[in-house]
Protein backbone atom coordinates (compact mmCIF):
# COMPACT_ATOMS: atom_id res chain seq x y z
CA UNK A 1 0.00 0.00 0.00
CA UNK A 2 1.23 3.65 -0.93
CA UNK A 3 1.94 5.64 1.99
CA UNK A 4 2.52 9.00 2.39
CA UNK A 5 5.78 10.15 0.94
CA UNK A 6 8.37 12.73 2.11
CA UNK A 7 9.66 15.60 -0.62
CA UNK A 8 12.87 16.38 0.15
CA UNK A 9 14.56 20.07 -1.51
CA UNK A 10 18.23 19.45 -1.11
CA UNK A 11 21.47 21.70 -1.38
CA UNK A 12 20.61 23.78 2.18
CA UNK A 13 23.07 23.34 5.42
CA UNK A 14 21.98 22.52 8.33
CA UNK A 15 22.51 24.50 11.30
CA UNK A 16 21.18 24.30 14.85
CA UNK A 17 20.15 22.06 17.69
CA UNK A 18 18.31 18.75 17.86
CA UNK A 19 16.79 17.25 20.84
CA UNK A 20 17.59 13.44 20.65
CA UNK A 21 14.73 10.82 21.83
CA UNK A 22 14.77 7.74 23.79
CA UNK A 23 16.39 4.95 22.34
CA UNK A 24 13.38 2.58 20.29
CA UNK A 25 16.46 -0.02 20.71
CA UNK A 26 16.02 -0.21 24.12
CA UNK A 27 12.15 1.00 24.99
CA UNK A 28 11.08 -2.14 22.93
CA UNK A 29 12.81 -4.63 25.22
CA UNK A 30 12.06 -2.42 28.63
CA UNK A 31 8.19 -2.52 27.56
CA UNK A 32 8.45 -5.95 26.97
CA UNK A 33 10.18 -6.21 30.83
CA UNK A 34 7.08 -4.08 32.47
CA UNK A 35 5.36 -8.04 32.13
CA UNK A 36 7.56 -9.07 35.00
CA UNK A 37 6.68 -6.66 37.68
CA UNK A 38 3.14 -7.38 37.96
CA UNK A 39 2.52 -3.65 38.75
CA UNK A 40 2.49 -0.44 37.60
CA UNK A 41 5.58 1.08 35.81
CA UNK A 42 6.53 4.40 34.25
CA UNK A 43 8.57 4.60 31.75
CA UNK A 44 10.08 8.09 30.48
CA UNK A 45 11.72 9.01 27.05
CA UNK A 46 9.49 6.77 24.99
CA UNK A 47 9.27 7.86 21.40
CA UNK A 48 6.51 8.37 19.23
CA UNK A 49 7.53 5.03 17.55
CA UNK A 50 5.13 2.88 15.61
CA UNK A 51 7.52 -0.15 16.94
CA UNK A 52 6.65 1.60 20.13
CA UNK A 53 2.77 1.51 19.68
CA UNK A 54 2.95 -2.04 18.19
CA UNK A 55 4.62 -3.47 21.44
CA UNK A 56 1.82 -1.32 23.40
CA UNK A 57 -0.33 -3.13 21.36
CA UNK A 58 0.99 -6.44 22.29
CA UNK A 59 0.94 -5.77 26.31
CA UNK A 60 -3.17 -4.42 26.26
CA UNK A 61 -3.51 -7.96 24.18
CA UNK A 62 -1.90 -9.62 27.29
CA UNK A 63 -4.13 -8.07 29.70
CA UNK A 64 -2.03 -4.98 30.72
CA UNK A 65 -3.64 -1.47 30.62
CA UNK A 66 -1.31 0.67 28.73
CA UNK A 67 -1.84 4.60 28.44
CA UNK A 68 0.89 7.51 27.34
CA UNK A 69 0.95 11.00 27.87
CA UNK A 70 3.63 12.82 25.51
CA UNK A 71 7.21 10.50 25.71
CA UNK A 72 5.86 8.65 29.29
CA UNK A 73 4.57 5.38 29.00
CA UNK A 74 3.02 3.48 31.98
CA UNK A 75 1.83 0.04 32.12
CA UNK A 76 0.24 -1.45 35.01
CA UNK A 77 0.92 -5.49 34.32
CA UNK A 78 -1.26 -6.86 36.93
CA UNK A 79 -3.41 -8.53 35.54
CA UNK A 80 -1.54 -9.56 32.46
CA UNK A 81 -2.39 -13.33 32.38
CA UNK A 82 -2.05 -13.92 28.24
CA UNK A 83 0.32 -16.06 26.54
CA UNK A 84 -0.22 -15.90 22.97
CA UNK A 85 1.18 -12.94 20.64
CA UNK A 86 -1.71 -13.02 17.62
CA UNK A 87 0.49 -13.47 13.73
CA UNK A 88 -0.81 -9.77 13.03
CA UNK A 89 0.62 -8.67 16.10
CA UNK A 90 3.93 -10.15 15.75
CA UNK A 91 4.33 -9.17 12.00
CA UNK A 92 3.95 -5.32 12.74
CA UNK A 93 7.29 -5.63 14.52
CA UNK A 94 10.32 -7.26 13.47
CA UNK A 95 11.54 -7.28 17.42
CA UNK A 96 8.41 -8.76 18.91
CA UNK A 97 10.54 -11.52 19.62
CA UNK A 98 11.59 -10.18 22.90
CA UNK A 99 8.21 -10.51 24.30
CA UNK A 100 8.95 -14.47 24.63
CA UNK A 101 11.34 -14.00 27.65
CA UNK A 102 8.68 -11.54 29.04
CA UNK A 103 6.05 -13.92 28.95
CA UNK A 104 7.47 -17.16 30.09
CA UNK A 105 9.01 -15.35 32.94
CA UNK A 106 5.48 -13.92 34.30
CA UNK A 107 2.74 -16.91 33.00
CA UNK A 108 4.93 -19.76 32.21
CA UNK A 109 3.70 -20.58 28.89
CA UNK A 110 3.76 -18.72 25.18
CA UNK A 111 2.87 -19.23 21.77
CA UNK A 112 3.83 -16.93 18.47
CA UNK A 113 4.72 -17.13 14.90
CA UNK A 114 7.93 -16.57 13.82
CA UNK A 115 9.45 -12.98 12.85
CA UNK A 116 8.88 -13.09 9.32
CA UNK A 117 12.02 -12.67 8.07
CA UNK A 118 12.91 -9.06 6.95
CA UNK A 119 14.40 -6.84 4.82
CA UNK A 120 17.75 -6.66 6.56
CA UNK A 121 18.20 -10.93 5.28
CA UNK A 122 16.52 -13.88 7.66
CA UNK A 123 15.85 -13.04 11.17
CA UNK A 124 17.09 -16.45 12.67
CA UNK A 125 16.23 -17.05 16.51
CA UNK A 126 17.99 -19.79 16.87
CA UNK A 127 20.43 -18.85 19.67
CA UNK A 128 17.17 -17.47 21.35
CA UNK A 129 15.62 -20.72 21.07
CA UNK A 130 18.52 -23.21 21.78
CA UNK A 131 19.56 -20.06 25.13
CA UNK A 132 15.69 -20.90 25.99
CA UNK A 133 15.61 -24.87 25.52
CA UNK A 134 19.24 -24.85 27.90
CA UNK A 135 17.02 -22.85 30.67
CA UNK A 136 14.67 -25.74 30.48
CA UNK A 137 11.93 -24.18 28.08
CA UNK A 138 9.89 -27.00 26.09
CA UNK A 139 9.69 -25.74 22.77
CA UNK A 140 7.88 -26.79 19.28
CA UNK A 141 8.17 -25.40 16.20
CA UNK A 142 5.37 -26.58 13.77
CA UNK A 143 4.01 -24.31 10.77
CA UNK A 144 5.71 -20.99 12.01
CA UNK A 145 4.20 -21.62 15.38
CA UNK A 146 6.25 -21.50 18.65
CA UNK A 147 4.30 -23.19 21.41
CA UNK A 148 6.71 -23.08 24.54
CA UNK A 149 6.10 -24.37 27.92
CA UNK A 150 8.55 -23.90 30.97
CA UNK A 151 10.06 -26.85 32.19
CA UNK A 152 12.40 -27.41 35.26
CA UNK A 153 14.77 -24.80 35.24
CA UNK A 154 18.35 -25.49 36.14
CA UNK A 155 19.15 -24.08 39.25
CA UNK A 156 22.44 -22.64 37.48
CA UNK A 157 22.81 -22.92 34.07
CA UNK A 158 25.89 -21.46 31.87
CA UNK A 159 25.04 -20.22 28.37
CA UNK A 160 27.66 -19.53 25.65
CA UNK A 161 26.22 -17.63 22.71
CA UNK A 162 28.17 -18.14 19.47
CA UNK A 163 27.81 -14.68 18.57
CA UNK A 164 26.42 -11.69 20.63
CA UNK A 165 22.92 -11.60 19.87
CA UNK A 166 21.51 -8.37 20.87
CA UNK A 167 17.56 -9.89 21.25
CA UNK A 168 18.91 -13.39 22.31
CA UNK A 169 20.92 -11.80 24.93
CA UNK A 170 17.73 -9.59 26.18
CA UNK A 171 15.34 -12.81 25.86
CA UNK A 172 17.63 -14.71 28.10
CA UNK A 173 17.76 -11.63 30.52
CA UNK A 174 13.57 -11.35 30.62
CA UNK A 175 13.18 -15.14 31.57
CA UNK A 176 16.09 -15.33 33.74
CA UNK A 177 15.10 -12.09 35.89
CA UNK A 178 12.39 -13.85 37.79
CA UNK A 179 12.34 -17.57 39.33
CA UNK A 180 15.23 -19.30 41.03
CA UNK A 181 18.54 -20.20 39.70
CA UNK A 182 21.84 -18.23 38.58
CA UNK A 183 22.26 -17.92 34.74
CA UNK A 184 25.59 -16.68 33.66
CA UNK A 185 25.50 -15.43 29.81
CA UNK A 186 28.87 -15.67 28.14
CA UNK A 187 30.04 -13.94 24.93
CA UNK A 188 26.71 -11.65 25.80
CA UNK A 189 26.07 -8.54 23.80
CA UNK A 190 27.57 -5.39 24.96
CA UNK A 191 24.90 -2.61 23.38
CA UNK A 192 24.59 0.15 25.73
CA UNK A 193 20.93 -1.04 25.14
CA UNK A 194 21.60 -4.08 27.44
CA UNK A 195 22.94 -2.30 30.00
CA UNK A 196 19.71 -0.35 29.89
CA UNK A 197 17.44 -2.81 30.03
CA UNK A 198 19.55 -4.39 33.32
CA UNK A 199 18.76 -0.84 34.37
CA UNK A 200 15.57 -0.95 34.77
CA UNK A 201 15.69 -4.82 35.65
CA UNK A 202 17.17 -4.07 38.29
CA UNK A 203 15.51 -1.01 39.87
CA UNK A 204 12.40 -3.18 39.67
CA UNK A 205 14.52 -5.42 42.02
CA UNK A 206 16.27 -8.10 39.93
CA UNK A 207 20.00 -9.20 40.61
CA UNK A 208 21.97 -9.13 37.32
CA UNK A 209 25.72 -7.24 36.73
CA UNK A 210 28.00 -7.14 34.54
CA UNK A 211 26.14 -5.68 31.95
CA UNK A 212 28.45 -3.77 29.12
CA UNK A 213 30.52 -7.39 29.31
CA UNK A 214 30.19 -10.23 27.39
CA UNK A 215 29.83 -11.84 31.07
CA UNK A 216 26.10 -11.15 31.99
CA UNK A 217 25.15 -12.89 35.59
CA UNK A 218 21.67 -12.76 36.36
CA UNK A 219 20.35 -14.30 39.78
CA UNK A 220 16.11 -14.86 39.44
CA UNK A 221 14.74 -13.50 42.30
CA UNK A 222 10.75 -14.23 43.71
CA UNK A 223 9.13 -11.23 42.84
CA UNK A 224 9.56 -7.76 40.69
CA UNK A 225 8.31 -4.69 41.56
CA UNK A 226 7.31 -1.51 38.85
CA UNK A 227 9.30 1.47 39.15
CA UNK A 228 10.12 5.13 37.15
CA UNK A 229 12.68 4.66 34.32
CA UNK A 230 14.07 7.52 31.64
CA UNK A 231 15.46 5.47 28.57
CA UNK A 232 18.75 5.94 27.50
CA UNK A 233 18.99 8.01 24.16
CA UNK A 234 18.80 6.77 20.98
CA UNK A 235 22.57 6.83 19.45
CA UNK A 236 21.12 5.84 16.36
CA UNK A 237 19.18 8.59 15.54
CA UNK A 238 22.10 11.05 16.73
CA UNK A 239 24.18 9.38 14.09
CA UNK A 240 21.57 9.73 11.20
CA UNK A 241 21.51 13.45 12.25
CA UNK A 242 25.42 13.74 12.31
CA UNK A 243 25.02 12.37 9.08
CA UNK A 244 22.89 15.21 7.32
CA UNK A 245 25.32 17.73 8.51
CA UNK A 246 28.23 16.25 7.43
CA UNK A 247 26.90 15.65 4.06
CA UNK A 248 25.27 19.22 3.79
CA UNK A 249 28.58 20.73 5.26
CA UNK A 250 26.58 22.20 7.87
CA UNK A 251 26.97 22.25 11.54
CA UNK A 252 24.82 20.78 14.57
CA UNK A 253 24.31 20.20 18.25
CA UNK A 254 22.75 17.15 19.48
CA UNK A 255 21.42 17.12 22.71
CA UNK A 256 20.31 14.94 25.32
CA UNK A 257 23.01 12.18 23.97
CA UNK A 258 25.50 9.99 25.41
CA UNK A 259 28.55 10.87 23.57
CA UNK A 260 30.33 7.08 25.59
CA UNK A 261 27.92 5.25 23.43
CA UNK A 262 29.08 6.64 20.57
CA UNK A 263 32.77 6.67 20.27
CA UNK A 264 33.29 4.33 16.95
CA UNK A 265 30.73 6.64 15.13
CA UNK A 266 32.12 9.47 15.96
CA UNK A 267 35.37 8.68 15.13
CA UNK A 268 34.04 7.72 11.75
CA UNK A 269 32.90 11.64 11.17
CA UNK A 270 35.61 12.41 12.85
CA UNK A 271 38.05 10.40 9.75
CA UNK A 272 35.43 11.51 7.46
CA UNK A 273 37.14 15.32 8.20
CA UNK A 274 34.08 16.64 10.38
CA UNK A 275 34.97 18.12 13.70
CA UNK A 276 33.07 16.29 16.58
CA UNK A 277 32.98 17.61 19.66
CA UNK A 278 31.72 15.49 23.15
CA UNK A 279 30.27 17.60 25.65
CA UNK A 280 28.66 15.72 28.61
CA UNK A 281 25.35 14.90 27.48
CA UNK A 282 25.58 16.23 24.13
CA UNK A 283 27.47 16.19 21.02
CA UNK A 284 28.82 18.91 18.95
CA UNK A 285 29.64 18.05 14.86
CA UNK A 286 30.78 21.26 12.20
CA UNK A 287 31.60 20.10 8.35
CA UNK A 288 32.30 23.20 6.74
CA UNK A 289 33.91 21.22 4.22
CA UNK A 290 33.40 18.36 1.29
CA UNK A 291 33.69 15.21 3.41
CA UNK A 292 36.86 12.82 2.79
CA UNK A 293 36.46 9.03 1.80
CA UNK A 294 37.14 6.67 4.81
CA UNK A 295 39.30 4.12 3.69
CA UNK A 296 37.24 1.22 5.48
CA UNK A 297 34.37 0.70 7.39
CA UNK A 298 33.82 -2.59 9.06
CA UNK A 299 30.25 -3.06 11.24
CA UNK A 300 30.82 -4.94 14.70
CA UNK A 301 29.14 -5.49 17.61
CA UNK A 302 29.53 -2.93 20.42
CA UNK A 303 31.64 -1.23 20.39
CA UNK A 304 32.45 -1.50 17.01
CA UNK A 305 31.05 -0.09 14.60
CA UNK A 306 26.99 -0.20 14.67
CA UNK A 307 25.32 -2.14 11.70
CA UNK A 308 22.61 0.19 11.94
CA UNK A 309 24.57 3.56 10.96
CA UNK A 310 26.01 1.99 7.94
CA UNK A 311 23.71 2.86 5.51
CA UNK A 312 23.77 6.69 6.79
CA UNK A 313 27.71 6.58 6.56
CA UNK A 314 27.52 5.01 3.11
CA UNK A 315 24.80 7.73 2.22
CA UNK A 316 27.05 10.32 3.51
CA UNK A 317 30.31 8.80 1.68
CA UNK A 318 28.46 8.65 -1.43
CA UNK A 319 29.16 12.60 -2.27
CA UNK A 320 32.76 12.57 -0.84
CA UNK A 321 36.51 12.48 -2.59
CA UNK A 322 37.93 9.15 -2.95
CA UNK A 323 37.15 5.68 -2.87
CA UNK A 324 35.44 3.90 0.73
CA UNK A 325 34.67 0.46 1.91
CA UNK A 326 32.12 -0.89 4.00
CA UNK A 327 32.01 -4.38 5.05
CA UNK A 328 28.99 -5.10 6.29
CA UNK A 329 29.57 -8.29 9.14
CA UNK A 330 26.27 -8.55 11.19
CA UNK A 331 23.37 -8.84 8.69
CA UNK A 332 23.50 -10.34 5.33
CA UNK A 333 21.41 -8.14 3.71
CA UNK A 334 22.07 -4.87 4.36
CA UNK A 335 23.17 -2.28 1.42
CA UNK A 336 19.32 -2.24 0.34
CA UNK A 337 20.14 1.77 0.23
CA UNK A 338 22.73 1.08 -2.69
CA UNK A 339 20.92 0.56 -5.65
CA UNK A 340 18.13 3.74 -4.51
CA UNK A 341 21.30 6.06 -3.77
CA UNK A 342 22.82 4.97 -7.00
CA UNK A 343 19.62 6.49 -8.63
CA UNK A 344 20.95 9.43 -7.50
CA UNK A 345 24.04 9.10 -9.32
CA UNK A 346 26.10 7.50 -6.89
CA UNK A 347 28.50 4.87 -7.60
CA UNK A 348 28.76 2.35 -5.59
CA UNK A 349 29.26 -1.39 -5.95
CA UNK A 350 27.99 -3.68 -2.95
CA UNK A 351 28.79 -7.44 -3.65
CA UNK A 352 28.35 -9.65 -0.49
CA UNK A 353 29.33 -8.40 2.59
CA UNK A 354 31.38 -5.12 0.57
CA UNK A 355 30.10 -2.40 -0.73
CA UNK A 356 32.92 -0.26 -2.79
CA UNK A 357 31.71 3.25 -2.81
CA UNK A 358 33.85 6.10 -5.22
CA UNK A 359 32.58 9.63 -4.19
CA UNK A 360 30.94 11.84 -6.14
CA UNK A 361 30.91 15.48 -6.30
CA UNK A 362 27.12 15.28 -6.59
CA UNK A 363 23.66 13.70 -6.21
CA UNK A 364 20.88 14.19 -7.90
CA UNK A 365 17.35 14.64 -6.76
CA UNK A 366 15.59 11.11 -7.91
CA UNK A 367 12.19 9.41 -6.74
CA UNK A 368 13.56 6.45 -4.60
CA UNK A 369 11.89 3.66 -1.73
CA UNK A 370 12.75 2.92 1.37
CA UNK A 371 13.18 -0.86 1.64
CA UNK A 372 14.33 -0.97 5.59
CA UNK A 373 14.12 1.60 8.39
CA UNK A 374 17.73 2.73 8.47
CA UNK A 375 17.89 2.56 4.39
CA UNK A 376 15.13 4.75 4.39
CA UNK A 377 17.01 7.04 6.81
CA UNK A 378 20.15 6.81 4.10
CA UNK A 379 17.92 8.01 1.53
CA UNK A 380 16.74 11.18 3.73
CA UNK A 381 20.22 11.98 4.59
CA UNK A 382 21.55 11.75 0.63
CA UNK A 383 18.51 14.20 -0.13
CA UNK A 384 19.59 16.47 2.07
CA UNK A 385 22.76 16.65 0.14
CA UNK A 386 21.26 16.19 -3.31
CA UNK A 387 20.61 18.88 -5.79
CA UNK A 388 17.01 18.72 -6.42
CA UNK A 389 14.04 17.48 -5.48
CA UNK A 390 13.89 13.89 -4.03
CA UNK A 391 10.72 11.90 -2.92
CA UNK A 392 11.45 9.40 -0.34
CA UNK A 393 8.00 7.01 -0.74
CA UNK A 394 7.36 3.70 1.81
CA UNK A 395 8.61 5.89 4.62
CA UNK A 396 6.47 4.03 6.95
CA UNK A 397 9.80 2.00 7.29
CA UNK A 398 11.26 5.30 8.48
CA UNK A 399 8.39 5.70 11.53
CA UNK A 400 9.60 2.56 12.75
CA UNK A 401 12.42 4.08 14.37
CA UNK A 402 12.34 7.84 13.87
CA UNK A 403 9.67 10.04 15.76
CA UNK A 404 8.72 12.39 12.52
CA UNK A 405 12.23 12.97 11.11
CA UNK A 406 10.73 15.97 8.85
CA UNK A 407 10.35 17.95 12.08
CA UNK A 408 13.28 17.41 13.66
CA UNK A 409 15.15 18.21 10.27
CA UNK A 410 12.82 21.39 9.13
CA UNK A 411 13.94 22.31 12.85
CA UNK A 412 17.46 22.85 11.69
CA UNK A 413 17.03 24.34 8.20
CA UNK A 414 15.97 21.19 5.72
CA UNK A 415 13.15 21.62 3.38
CA UNK A 416 11.29 18.64 3.93
CA UNK A 417 8.10 18.03 4.08
CA UNK A 418 5.39 14.71 4.72
CA UNK A 419 2.82 14.50 1.98
C1 LIG B 1 19.05 -5.66 17.35
O1 LIG B 1 18.50 -6.62 16.46
C2 LIG B 1 18.49 -4.33 16.89
N1 LIG B 1 17.03 -4.34 16.99
C3 LIG B 1 18.91 -4.06 15.45
O2 LIG B 1 18.45 -2.76 15.09
C4 LIG B 1 20.44 -4.07 15.38
O3 LIG B 1 20.83 -3.91 14.05
C5 LIG B 1 20.97 -5.41 15.92
O4 LIG B 1 20.48 -5.62 17.26
C6 LIG B 1 22.48 -5.45 15.95
O5 LIG B 1 22.97 -4.42 16.76
C7 LIG B 1 16.46 -4.14 18.21
O6 LIG B 1 17.14 -4.02 19.22
C8 LIG B 1 14.96 -4.10 18.24
P1 LIG B 1 21.12 -9.62 16.75
P2 LIG B 1 18.65 -8.21 16.76
O7 LIG B 1 20.34 -10.70 17.41
O8 LIG B 1 18.51 -8.45 18.21
C9 LIG B 1 22.03 -13.11 13.67
C10 LIG B 1 17.37 -1.17 13.77
O9 LIG B 1 17.59 -0.74 12.64
N2 LIG B 1 21.28 -13.95 14.62
O10 LIG B 1 22.28 -9.00 17.49
O11 LIG B 1 17.77 -8.92 15.82
C11 LIG B 1 21.12 -12.10 13.00
O12 LIG B 1 20.51 -12.68 11.86
C12 LIG B 1 17.48 -2.65 14.03
O13 LIG B 1 17.07 -0.46 14.77
C13 LIG B 1 21.24 -15.33 14.40
O14 LIG B 1 21.82 -15.85 13.44
O15 LIG B 1 20.16 -8.42 16.33
C14 LIG B 1 22.07 -10.99 12.61
O16 LIG B 1 22.72 -11.37 11.41
C15 LIG B 1 17.84 -3.42 12.79
N3 LIG B 1 20.53 -16.10 15.27
C16 LIG B 1 23.10 -11.01 13.75
O17 LIG B 1 22.98 -12.29 14.38
C17 LIG B 1 19.87 -15.58 16.34
O18 LIG B 1 19.24 -16.34 17.12
C18 LIG B 1 22.85 -9.94 14.81
O19 LIG B 1 21.58 -10.14 15.30
C19 LIG B 1 19.92 -14.17 16.55
C20 LIG B 1 20.63 -13.39 15.67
Amino acid sequence: MESSRLLIEGGRGIEGEIQIHGAKNSVLPILAATLLCGDTSCIHRCAGLSDAFAAMRILRSLGCEVSHEGSTVTVNSANAEGDIVSDGLMHEMRSSIVFLGAILGRVGRCRLSFPGGCELGPRPIDLHLEALRWLGVKITEDHGILDCTVGVRPQSADITLSLPSVGATENIMLYSALGSGETVIRNAAREPEISDLAGYLIKCGAEISGQGTSTLVINGVSELHGCEYSVMPDRIEAATYMGAAAITNGELMLKGINPADMYSCMSVFSEMGCGVYPYDDKIFISARKPVSAVRTVRTMPYPGFPTDCQPIVMAVLAKSSGTSVIVENIFENRFMAAPELRRMGANIKAEGKVAIIEGVKKLYGAPVRAYDLRAGAALVVAALGAEGQTQVSNIHYIDWGYESIETALSSVGANIKRV
